[in-house]
């Protein structure tokens, strides 16, 4: 069986971007392959946070995380911060990293861009990224477009360390979907749909009410056209509505093309509206029955003590290749 492993922020309300690009493939996994699949906490802390929002939003996530159908009998789910074999392979790796390469990073560029205060965490962050994948030999890492850089470091990283100090890490793929990898803004199809976007008619959140879904749509930007036409190139903003209906609708994009031709943008808009209310509704209704239950917690005890399990002997043959004096907690075993 493949294992799997990927991770999502906390850093905001998650957008349909998140849910079309990376969480659907999640949940289809869980079938296939043994998941893994954790909040990124200390990933979130990279860029000021709240800590009231920070808290609120990993529980937030943790019960999106099972709202949209992951089966904690399944998959492991788990927060980033509850296993320690995180942040110490994080910075076993950043000692391997090379800074030129960590410097070419296009996420680390475009989030720097224009602040005057930029943390070193929010630069090292790959190399976190890379632990993450590595601790637990993952084979196939589902991500959207953007994240396929970090993943072709973490495989760049896992080589280096195989050849200076013997086959340790198994060497990840980066899944990314044929369609729908990059859901763009609904104001600026030049930019990636974000949840960190300080512009909330830029996104859809998975926990928008039906009314401001039907207002976001409408609003969305299109072009002088009136033709319902993929053309990522010359038609992105209609393009990428495209995307969204294709995804959620479970039909192709010619299909979507098909069903619109000569139809005009309005009829378009409407019927997207209500292709994504009605995606999101029962993934809002489980979430407001999970968001509050004890189980939740308990879900991520758990799935932090398996996690840990996977992590902490990963983390113990690489400190011993490493040169590292092993601690009691190992020499005991
Ligand atoms: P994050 O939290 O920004 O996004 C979570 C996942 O959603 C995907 N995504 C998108 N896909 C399509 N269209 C969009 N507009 C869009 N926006 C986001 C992201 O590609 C991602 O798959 N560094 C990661 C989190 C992370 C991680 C990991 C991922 C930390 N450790 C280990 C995989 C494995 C991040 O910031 O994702």
């Amino acid at each position: 069986m493949k294992r799997v492993l990927s991770g999502i922020q906390p850093s905001g309300v998650l957008t349909i971007g998140n849910y079309i690009g990376a969480m659907r493939q999640f949940v289809a996994l869980q079938h296939e392959a043994d998941c893994f699949f954790c909040i990124v906490d200390l990933h979130a802390l990279t860029v000021p946070q709240d800590p009231a929002a920070l808290h609120r939003q990993t529980l937030d996530l943790a019960a999106l995380y099972l709202a949209v159908g992951l089966d904690p009998k399944k998959v492991t789910l788990f927060v980033q911060s509850h296993v320690p074999a995180h942040a110490e392979l994080g910075w076993l790796l950043q000692c391997l990293a090379y800074f030129g390469e960590m410097s070419r990073m296009t996420q680390f560029k475009e989030k720097s861009a224009g602040k005057e205060s930029v943390s070193v965490g929010l630069f090292t962050y790959p190399a976190l990224m890379a632990a993450d994948i590595l601790l637990y030999q993952a084979d196939l890492v589902p991500v959207g477009e953007d994240q396929k850089q970090h993943v072709e470091l973490t495989r760049d990283l896992a080589e280096r360390f195989n050849h200076r100090f013997g086959e340790t890490f198994r060497v990840p793929e980066p899944l990314i979907p044929k369609v729908g990898a990059r859901i763009m803004s609904l104001d600026d199809p030049t930019k990636k749909m974000s949840k960190s976007n300080p512009n909330p008619n830029s996104y859809i959140s998975l926990l928008d009410p039906p009314e401001v879904i039907q207002r976001k749509i409408r609003r969305a930007v299109t072009d002088s056209e009136a033709e319902v036409r993929y053309d990522p190139e010359r038609k992105p903003a209609v393009s990428n509505l495209m995307e969204i209906y294709s995804q959620l609708a479970g039909i192709s994009l010619e299909e979507v093309a098909e069903r619109y031709r000569g139809k005009g943008y309005g009829v378009f808009k409407q019927d997207l509206a209500e292709v994504v209310v009605s995606a999101l509704a029962p993934i809002q209704e489980r979430y407001r029955e999970l968001r509050e239950s004890p189980e939740l917690l308990r879900i991520l005890d758990e799935g932090a003590e398996k996690a840990a399990a996977v992590a902490e002997a990963t983390l113990r043959t690489v400190k011993e290749r490493m040169g590292l004096v092993l601690p009691a907690r190992y020499r005991q075993r």
